[in-house]
């Protein structure tokens, strides 16, 4: 049985961030999307908000849970006694941030791999700010997230 970890912030969950959990969630046996709670990043929607919306996007996927994460990523990742971290790489420009990270989390548990999956190119602009910059001045958000977010954004 193989569990895979995707850890992010998803403030709010986008297309990008669909794309990887659909492949992640046909390479391995089960995926639990990790919400970080993450307040130095300040979120604009609170981590429930933040779920609650993962859940709805993602319910047709069977393998699939979501959860809210606190605290370093490896420890989470031992807790869910899982040893596969999934991060997207959009481009290049990704790079440098996510070796960063993927050697740290490395260097503090060995045992620990990170496996990038590349979301389709159509995405690969996209980022969680763009998404909530455009919601705030009242632009059309609806090729970014799905209705469900686009919903609850303009209701905020
Ligand atoms: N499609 C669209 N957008 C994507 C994407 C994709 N496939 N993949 C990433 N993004 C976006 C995210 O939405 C986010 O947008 P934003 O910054 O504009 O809001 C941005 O790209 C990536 O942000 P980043 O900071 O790289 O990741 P994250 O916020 O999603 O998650 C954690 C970072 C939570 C995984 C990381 O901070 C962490 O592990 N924290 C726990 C503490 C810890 O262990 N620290 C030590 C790490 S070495």
């Amino acid at each position: 049985m193989k569990t895979a970890i995707y850890p992010g912030t998803f403030d709010p969950v986008t297309f990008g961030h669909l794309d990887v959990i659909e492949r992640a969630s046909s390479l391995f046996d089960k995926v639990i999307i990790a919400a970080a709670v993450n307040l130095n990043k300040k979120p604009l929607l609170k981590i429930e908000d933040r779920i609650m919306l993962i859940k709805s996007v993602t319910k047709k996927y069977k393998n699939v849970t979501v959860e809210k994460f606190d605290g370093l990523l490896v420890d989470y990742a031992k807790k869910r006694k899982t040893k596969i971290i999934i991060r997207g790489l959009r481009a290049v420009s990704d790079f440098e941030y996510e070796f960063q990270m993927a050697l740290t989390n490395r260097k503090m548990a060995e045992d620990i791999t990170t496996v990038f999956l590349m979301p389709g190119e159509k995405y690969s602009y996209l980022n969680s700010t763009l998404v909530r910059e455009i919601a705030n001045y009242g632009g059309d958000i609806s090729a970014f997230v799905p209705e469900e977010v686009v919903k609850f954004l303009k209701k905020k």
